[in-house]
């Protein structure tokens, strides 16, 4: 019999493969998934079926949203770690996929490299969902805009503001996901900082057709005044800690507190971070920060990141939400005839 489901087989490599009405199905249907869940009504759609989970750097999120979504499916969700496997230093991409593909149902990566997604989507012979690389985390997304879609009932006219380092992947994802999706755009940054242009070329590609406006400034106060959504993420990524003096010095005017906010025009807006955050010195990392460079807060003030504004643990929670929802569809031979 013909496979009905729209979705069927396909890869999560980026959202900019998927279109403006399909990533809505999959927001929806994220939602439908959420109150099942809530209900404690069982949805298995992935009964027998076995997940690799591969993941090149640490997680708590990606990694407990898989693992409780693949159970809660009734799938097999088996943990891979750096050190676990070949991948990369004793056995290619390619043959990691041709052997992962032959045993494996499904399959999760979060590494360094786009291209390493890429290239076991194109030779495992299954879905695969990435789960986040140098260039996009597109799973985070689907998170992202079910949050919106919650908080503001649809996505309808709304304005997203990103108040960070403007090349790294949340942002790149964010850009082209706020495109397709209809949902106006501004990345406030500094000018040494500014997003990848072929980034912002694909962006405004989508952002043509959905109606949507792309703008980049280095000003945070023009971007975030007619904002509904404000997002931060933080100033230098897993690798980068040998930028960070020039960091700090150069990104602390894009700070998320409350005096930035104070001219934010809708009462109602809201603030995402895709977590973890550093919005006081509480932690390891955070501690030698403040000793080195005299600052104890980073991307977001801890007085905002705890405000009746943060929607950050929704957010975290919805990845669960929305990672289920892609697995379900892609693996799930679910009825979804047309979208
Ligand atoms: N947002 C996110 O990807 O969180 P983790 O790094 O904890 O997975």
């Amino acid at each position: 019999m013909a496979n009905t489901s729209h979705f069927q087989g396909r890869s999560l490599l980026s959202t900019r493969d998927y279109t403006r009405d399909e990533l809505n199905w999959l927001i929806g249907f994220a939602i439908h998934l959420k109150n099942l869940k809530r209900r404690g009504i069982p949805h298995r759609y992935l009964e027998g079926k076995n997940i690799a989970l591969l993941f090149e750097k640490t997680s708590t999120r990606t990694r407990s949203a898989f693992t409780v979504a693949a159970n809660d499916l009734g799938a097999n969700p088996e943990f891979m770690g750096k050190g676990d496997i070949q991948l990369g230093r004793k056995e290619t991409v390619r043959d990691t996929a041709l052997v992962l593909g032959s045993m494996f149902d499904g399959l999760e990566f979060r590494g360094f490299k786009q291209e390493h997604v890429e290239e076991l989507a194109k030779y495992s012979g299954v879905p695969v969902w990435n789960g986040l690389t140098d260039k996009e985390h597109p799973t985070q997304m689907l998170a992202d805009f079910m949050t919106i879609v919650e908080e503001f009932g649809s996505l309808e006219g709304r304005t997203l503001a990103y108040c960070g380092q403007g090349r790294n992947n949340v942002q790149n994802s964010l850009m082209i996901t706020s495109a397709i999706l209809g949902v106006n755009y501004v990345n406030a940054t500094p000018k040494e900082l500014a997003p990848d242009p072929s980034i912002v070329e694909v962006a405004q590609g989508f952002a043509d057709k959905s109606g949507s406006t792309i703008t980049v400034t280095d000003d945070p106060v023009e971007a975030v005044t007619d904002a509904d959504i404000i997002y931060t993420n933080v100033w230098a990524a897993m690798g980068e800690e040998s930028q960070f003096a020039e960091r700090v010095r150069i990104m602390q005017p894009y700070q998320v507190n409350a005096k930035l906010l104070n001219n934010v025009r809708n009462p109602d807006y809201i603030v995402l971070h895709c977590l973890p955050a550093f919005h006081n010195s509480e932690t390891e990392y955070a501690s030698d920060i403040r000793d080195r460079f005299g600052i104890s807060e980073m991307e977001i003030t801890d007085e905002v990141f705890y405000s009746e504004h943060g929607r950050q643990f929704q957010e975290a929670e919805n990845r669960m939400h929305t990672i289920k929802a892609i697995m379900a569809a892609t693996l799930g031979n679910l009825y979804v005839p047309q979208v």
